[in-house]
């Protein structure tokens, strides 16, 4: 159930056009209550959780089971932000909480309708106020519809979709050729005739993404999608500077909590070693 003061679907759909929506992943309490705080418009629970927590090497082993767990816990971080004293001071200067949208994870919907509609629900009593999925394949575009009609809002994904990693032969830029363009418009308004409430555009041409922004009524939330969709999404870890190896073309990191969070380890076994923790402040 949606926290008082959340950014409801109505009003994030009313933001095309307006203000950048700001859009950030999270995957447990702290950085769902983080996040929260910060100011983030939605909170997406991905299924990017796969590489970014569960140390997967793509998405694609990732169940309803654990985006049930990983929603849940996001949703129980924004309560502990809702029970902060601060909190009702932001309260009192009109912050809001952030709409929290959970991932449906490949075979979780796509397959059978019933399947997608049994996970949205099992995704919304974890705690998500809406869902997403990816594509626009006959039985995810006849599912978006029936979720719709049981009140489940849906945000769509195309472009680049990593649950398709194997067909697309990689995590490679979409839509490069016309002919491709022409593909992705296609599901663009495809998915919005099935009544999605908003779409990710992930890793295609900025001048695609600036057409189909144009073309659509719903807002664009684009990560590698250049600066001309309705709102950017970023995973959370790609921020922070959680990941390893280089930070991706499409990211920008503004914090090294890597490195920190290993300095910090390796100063408390040194003081281990060295008898200097605990001291008697920390003994009973
Ligand atoms: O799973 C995820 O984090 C996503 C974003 C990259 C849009 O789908």
């Amino acid at each position: 159930m949606a926290l008082p003061n959340t950014l409801t679907v109505p009003q994030f759909e009313a933001r095309k056009g307006n203000l950048p929506l700001v859009v950030v992943t999270a995957y447990d309490a702290p950085q769902g209550r983080l996040a929260d705080a910060a100011g983030a418009d939605a909170i997406l629970v991905g299924d990017s959780l796969g590489m970014t927590t569960l140390g997967y090497d793509s998405t694609l082993p990732v169940t309803v089971a654990d985006m049930v767990l990983h929603t849940r816990a996001v949703s129980r971080g924004q309560q502990a932000r809702a029970i902060e004293k601060n909190s009702v001071e932001d309260a009192a200067r009109g912050a809001r909480h952030a709409l929290l949208i959970a991932d449906l994870p490949f075979g979780g919907y796509g397959v059978t309708i019933e399947d997608g509609v049994r996970a949205a629900v099992d995704l919304i009593q974890a705690g998500a106020q809406a869902v997403k999925v990816e594509g626009a394949g006959e039985i995810t575009l006849a599912t978006i519809r029936r979720l719709i009609d049981i009140g489940i809002p849906v945000m769509g994904h195309i472009g680049m979709t990593p649950q398709s990693v194997n067909r697309f032969g990689g995590f490679k830029v979409q839509g490069k050729s016309e002919e491709a363009a022409e593909s992705v418009l296609r599901a663009a308004n495809a998915i919005v005739e099935a009544g999605v409430f908003s779409m990710v555009l992930e890793v295609i041409p900025a001048t695609l993404a600036a057409r189909i922004t144009e073309a659509v009524p719903t807002p664009t939330i684009g990560i590698g999608a250049g600066p001309f969709c309705d709102g950017q999404v970023q995973v959370l870890h790609d921020l922070i500077g959680l990941t390893d190896g280089p930070t991706l073309r499409h990211a920008k990191r503004y914090a090294d909590i890597g490195s920190s969070l290993r300095d910090a380890v390796s100063a408390y076994a040194a003081d281990v070693r060295a008898r200097r923790f605990p001291t008697e402040e920390n003994s009973f």
